[in-house]
């Protein structure tokens, strides 16, 4: 009791802000006959209440691995899962039992049950909860309501959409009002229109009630659309972890940065100066840019102020920008000319100034 005690003011204390779920040092080995898996390896991660925190990676990086050990589906080997100040690692089977019922999970294949119609699926986590009859029937109508799926509560999963499935899915994780919800690959299944309108009842959910989300996916653009925050995976271990404008505009690693361009028409940039392509030729006082901002002020701003004090001139050849978390992302390509000198000051200039540059050519 003590020292779980001083855990928690620790955890309080050393978060700087209050810490939905910290992971601290997880790993995960599976032995199997032939030989250790690590599927995971000393990743630590801290959510707050209310981020929508995407986890991203190739298949076999250990996402599904680490998700589950955020409510101990899979008990990790080392580390410790703090959930709301409380180390789960050290609950007993009854107290773990208790904790989880604030963690709702969904999943990529829905997992309903087949011979049950929608409101017996939404209904069987509150089985034991001491509501009655009617209580339980009026919790499955407003979950019903808040997935917007009322017209199908006597319907059976055979006769669902994809889509639908998940809603159902969605409102069962929700049946004991829980205050995490844990998403592995919930929109891989689906269309991407359909992908769109899951991913907006989520963030929707996050907003009404303030429930912390947790997302794995495989696609960026699932990242893009509604998270706050986001860790990539590769083999076992986070690389990168931060809040998404950080991530999109100054990626660290390699494995970021490929994510990142399968979400934007950028990648045609890369193939065009892969092919020596006449389009990205270079004047020899030249040299190409891409630049990533986050703030829509500061393009003109900046390109001003270079012309103006370096004595450089801009071409634009590639320029999008897009919301994210609710900030305008812009990705712009230009070949800079002038004297190698100033051109260096420049792009000295532009990395102070907090846009992420690299150059291309
Ligand atoms: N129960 C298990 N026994 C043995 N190895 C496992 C087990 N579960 C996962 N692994 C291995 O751990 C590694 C990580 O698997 P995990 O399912 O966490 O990856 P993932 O990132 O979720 O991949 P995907 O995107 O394909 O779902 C893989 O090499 C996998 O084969
Ligand atoms: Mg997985």
């Amino acid at each position: 009791m003590h020292s779980s005690f001083g855990r928690m003011f620790f955890y309080f204390i050393g978060g700087g802000s209050v810490s939905k779920i910290q992971l601290v040092n997880i790993t995960k080995i599976f032995k199997t006959k032939e030989n250790d898996v690590h599927a995971v390896r000393k990743a630590s991660l801290h959510i707050e209440e209310k981020d929508i925190f995407g986890v991203i990676g190739f298949s076999g990086a250990g996402k599904s691995t680490l998700i589950r050990c955020i409510n101990l589906l899979e008990r990790p080997t080392e580390g410790e899962v703090v959930i709301d100040g409380k180390n789960l690692m050290d609950l007993s089977a009854r107290d773990l039992r208790a904790e989880r019922k604030k963690i709702g999970m969904i999943f990529q294949h829905f997992n309903l049950m087949r011979s049950r119609t929608v409101a017996q699926n939404i209904a069987f986590p509150l089985k034991g909860s001491g509501l009655s009859k009617e209580q339980i029937n009026k919790k499955v109508d407003e979950l019903l309501e808040l997935v917007e799926l009322k017209d199908k509560k006597k319907a059976y999963p055979s006769q669902l959409s994809g889509g639908q499935k998940q809603r159902v899915a969605i409102a069962r994780a929700l049946a004991n009002d829980p205050s995490i919800l844990l998403c592995d690959e919930a929109t891989s299944a689906l269309d991407p229109q359909t992908t769109q309108s899951i991913l907006a009842l989520l963030k929707n959910l996050n907003e009404k009630l303030k429930i912390t989300i947790v997302i794995i996916t495989h696609e960026m653009a699932v990242v893009k659309a509604i998270c706050n925050k986001v860790a990539i995976m590769e083999d076992g271990n986070i690389v990168e972890e931060g809040n998404i404008i950080d991530i999109f505009t100054k990626p660290k690693s390699e494995v970021t940065r490929t994510f990142i361009n399968t979400t934007t028409s950028i990648h045609q940039i890369y193939e065009l100066i892969e092919k020596n392509d006449p389009l990205v030729d270079l004047d020899v006082d030249e040299t190409m840019l891409r630049l990533v901002y986050s703030s829509s002020n500061t393009k003109e701003a900046l390109m001003t102020y270079l012309v103006k004090t370096y004595d450089v001139s801009f071409n634009i050849i590639f320029g999008n920008v897009e919301v994210l978390a609710n900030s305008p992302l812009g990705n712009l390509v230009v070949k800079l000319k002038g004297e190698k000198a100033n051109i260096e000051s420049a792009i000295t200039y532009i990395k102070g100034q907090g846009v992420g540059v690299e150059v291309l050519k």
